[in-house]
């Protein structure tokens, strides 16, 4: 049985979210006359609480767009050390933006208001503004991390009326997590986008939400970067599906991560966990964990080394029950055995 832990985005599309786009009503969205992709950017829309969205092909892309849009080239966008922004986007700011990146720690999920208090009147005594704040919720380099609505006040305040641009990737998760909604957790952002084709299941696509006024300047920003689509409603399709049938049930991928944290705490011992696990996220500490990554594989647990001390698992809709259990039993083994 092969366990792919890589990522949510492994997930594959299910047969009903199939038929979806099989049946989809499409059109050119470069002319924006493309219904399901309309129906789809007023759903994001209304999921993260912003007047309007727009269809973007990735996370990646809307980070960018993000930027582009809320930012200009030279200014300084304030991000947490480890933002997907920052660390996973092999220097997109830096060349789609031109953005200097200002970083802070956000080890706890969230760049540390005090932090970004201080650095915002810092930039602003010296005539070079802060341009944007970025956050994301949840925060995947510390775990999926979820932060909560007053966490998320404590850094508006400390943006003092810059810019907060909220990275909600997985903001469903989060939305989940905390029995709260999208719309809650983000009022008071910019822009938010989120991603489709993680947790929620489909195979591509992101919404990037905000004012009118700052969505039609992203579908701008969007063409500057190729990413205007024609007939693309057989994708939105695919994330209508997800966002109407996709997000309850991740109550079940965070049992699920649960579970597994909780097999390697009591097999592997006190502490193999690295953060608790609020999401569909476990970090596993290993000490060579790049090796350990091709020791799971020839056990059929795939898995990615976060950091070369750092394993990560990830829950989706393709795990159930028993694949916890038997992951949880080769990775116990693997570990007991270089005892
Ligand atoms: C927090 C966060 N933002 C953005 C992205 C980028 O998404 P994509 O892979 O669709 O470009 C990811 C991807 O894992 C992510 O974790």
């Amino acid at each position: 049985m092969l366990i792919d832990l890589r990522s949510d985005t492994v997930s594959m599309p299910s047969p009903e979210m199939r038929r979806a786009v099989f049946e989809a009503e499409v059109g050119d969205d470069g002319y924006g006359e493309d219904p399901t992709v309309a129906e789809l950017e007023r759903l994001g829309a209304a999921f993260l609480g912003m007047p309007e969205a727009v269809f973007v092909a990735s996370g990646t892309m809307a980070n960018q767009i993000a930027l582009r849009t809320l930012a200009q080239p030279g200014e300084v966008v304030v991000v947490g050390a480890g933002a997907h922004l920052l660390q996973y986007e092999h220097g997109a700011s830096a060349k789609n933006a031109s953005v200097q990146f200002h970083a802070v720690d956000d080890s706890r999920g969230y760049p540390e208001p005090g932090q970004v208090a201080e650095v915002v009147t810092r930039y602003r005594f010296r005539g070079h503004p802060v341009a944007m704040v970025a956050a994301e919720n949840t925060h995947m380099s510390s775990g999926g991390t979820t932060v909560p609505r007053g966490c998320f006040e404590q850094l508006l305040e400390a943006a003092a009326g810059v810019p907060v641009y909220l990275d909600g990737a997985r903001i469903a998760n989060a939305q989940v997590a905390l029995e709260s909604s999208a719309a809650e957790l983000g009022r008071g952002a910019r822009m938010i986008s989120m991603c489709l084709s993680k947790g929620l299941g489909a195979p591509m696509g992101s919404v990037l939400a905000g004012s009118g006024d700052l969505v039609e300047r992203a579908r701008q920003e969007r063409a500057l970067l190729g990413g205007r689509l024609r007939q693309i409603g057989f994708m939105a399709a695919a994330g209508i599906y997800a966002l109407k049938s996709n997000v309850e049930r991740l109550a079940d991928d965070h049992r699920r991560a649960r579970r597994l944290a909780a097999i390697l705490e009591e097999r592997v011992g006190e502490g193999a966990v690295a953060s608790p696990v609020h999401s569909n996220m476990v970090l596993f500490r290993h000490d060579r964990a790049p090796e350990a990554v091709k020791e799971l594989a020839d056990r059929e647990v795939l898995a990615n080394a976060l950091s070369p001390g750092l394993l990560r698992f990830v829950t989706h809709i393709g795990i159930g029950d028993e694949e916890i259990e038997v992951a949880g039993d080769r990775v116990s083994q693997l570990v007991r055995r270089r005892q």
